[in-house]
């Protein structure tokens, strides 16, 4: 995964927890390299997962808080970066995950030849709710789902969350399906 998910993972960390709480986790954690990641090396992502849950166990927060506040920092710097420019016209969660695969995964993979962002199947249902399909050999559904609920949050919409495991031949698959709530 690229090094610019964990040198923001670090950045967030720092922010939100503490300079101190970071070094005590890099200290406790095995990483490839020694705790210094540069934003366009590649980084086994299994390194970001020990370092979450090392976060945790030092910070004594949830493991589940610590994901929801890293993606909502991750979403607001990633925006801002120019693989992102056609995001700025969405107007809602519905229209970003719409644009994830054509274009913003897309650019990311065109510019970065070497990263392997996720798959997002996007398909409107006729009762007006979006189906989401998310597929890579990650695994991170969490962590997608973290995001999903990031972009929500920042467009101040009220939208459900559904979510269920496809297993199929070819590997899992995660359906989100989001529905706006009646009164928004
Ligand atoms: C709601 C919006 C978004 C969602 C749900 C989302 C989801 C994800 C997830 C779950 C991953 C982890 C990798 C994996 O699962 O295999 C990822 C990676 C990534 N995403 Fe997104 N993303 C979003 C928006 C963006 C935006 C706006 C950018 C702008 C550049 C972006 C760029 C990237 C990059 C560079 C990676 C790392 C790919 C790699 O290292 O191979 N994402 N994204």
């Amino acid at each position: 995964m690229m090094g610019l998910v964990f040198t923001e993972l670090l950045e967030s960390a720092e922010r939100r927890y503490g300079l101190e709480a970071v070094d005590a986790t890099l200290a406790r954690v095995e990483t490839s390299t020694d705790g210094s990641y540069t934003a366009v090396a590649r980084y086994d992502h299994r390194e970001l997962l020990r370092i979450v849950v090392g976060l945790s166990k030092e910070t004594g927060e949830e493991l589940g808080t610590i994901v929801q506040h890293f993606a909502t920092d991750l979403l607001d710097t990633l925006l801002q970066r120019p693989e992102a420019t056609t995001a700025a016209e969405a107007s809602g969660t519905f229209e970003l995950l719409e644009q994830l695969e054509p274009t913003i995964h897309a650019s990311v993979r065109t510019l970065h030849p070497a990263a392997a962002p996720p798959r997002f199947d996007c398909a409107r249902e006729p009762d007006g709710s979006l189906r989401v399909v998310y597929r890579s050999h990650r695994c991170l559904a969490d962590f997608a789902a973290a995001m999903i609920r990031a972009s929500v949050a920042r467009f101040g919409e009220r939208i459900s969350i559904e979510r269920r495991l496809i297993e199929a031949e070819d590997g899992e698959r995660h359906e989100f399906r989001l529905s706006l709530d009646e009164e928004s």
